[in-house]
């Protein structure tokens, strides 16, 4: 399921979400499937990137931990009832494809989109990885970034009380580290990312909070001129 060749959407890092309308793109973890051959697990992953994460409750460490949040920013409240038996989804792709060497054309894409993916990229990388986007985006389009917010994390960590609300906060900070691919190797605030996203050569750059985590993060989206 993927979009025309004159209208090339990428979903980067998709993991276990397969967006409607996107060329749905990740790196070979230990077990993912091609959509081509498992259509049953592109209807249990598909979805629309205002409904992104579309399991209620979905990653609620909040509801989970009860955990104090004075001083911490609100997250909305969750749709819908609390799913006692979530299951981590099958990463189902359309094809395999790192961040930092995309397969399109320069000046073909778009719009690039990449959830929980940015802060997985050190430094030097990151700063590497915007230009190549910044290189496939066609003039007017969009690129939109949506990162953890280490600084309101490191508020959790503080705030943490008990062993398991510290060890999440902590993971929330480092990442899963489940396989090479699942390290945070840099943290944003949304000044940090606007900068950089300026230095790249983006253009009209916001913040865009279109993705409902159940965890502190952010998204902006910014433009190539
Ligand atoms: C935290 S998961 C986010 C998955 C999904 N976007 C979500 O929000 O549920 C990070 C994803 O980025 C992918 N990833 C990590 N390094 C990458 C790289 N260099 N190129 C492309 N994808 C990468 C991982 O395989 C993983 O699927």
């Amino acid at each position: 399921m993927t979009s025309n060749s004159k209208d090339i959407r990428v979903h980067i890092g998709a993991g276990g979400i397969y967006l409607k309308g996107y060329e749905n793109l990740d790196v070979p973890i230990d077990e993912f499937y091609f959509a081509k051959s498992r259509p049953d697990i592109v209807r249990e992953n598909i979805t629309t990137i205002e409904n992104y994460y579309k399991d209620p409750y979905y990653n609620n460490y909040y509801e989970r931990f009860k955990l104090k949040l004075t001083g911490v920013k609100k997250l909305p409240k969750p749709k819908g009832e609390p799913s006692k038996n979530l299951k981590r989804r099958k990463m189902v792709i359309d094809q395999i494809a790192y961040a930092n060497n995309l397969p399109y054309k320069p000046n073909s894409v778009s719009e690039i989109l990449a959830v929980q993916v940015f802060e997985h990229f050190g430094p030097s990388e990151a700063k590497q990885v915007l230009k190549h986007w910044w290189s496939l985006l066609r003039v007017g389009g969009k690129l939109i970034i949506d990162v953890p917010d280490v600084i309101e994390t490191a508020h959790l960590l503080v705030l943490a009380e008990t062993e398991e609300e510290k060890g999440w906060a902590e993971k929330l900070i480092h990442g899963t580290r489940n396989n090479e691919f699942a390290y945070h190797k840099a943290g944003y605030w949304p000044k940090k990312l606007e900068r950089m996203l300026q230095e790249a050569g983006f253009t009209s750059i916001k913040v865009n909070n279109q993705i409902n985590h159940q965890y502190p993060a952010f998204s902006m989206e910014a433009i190539k001129k």
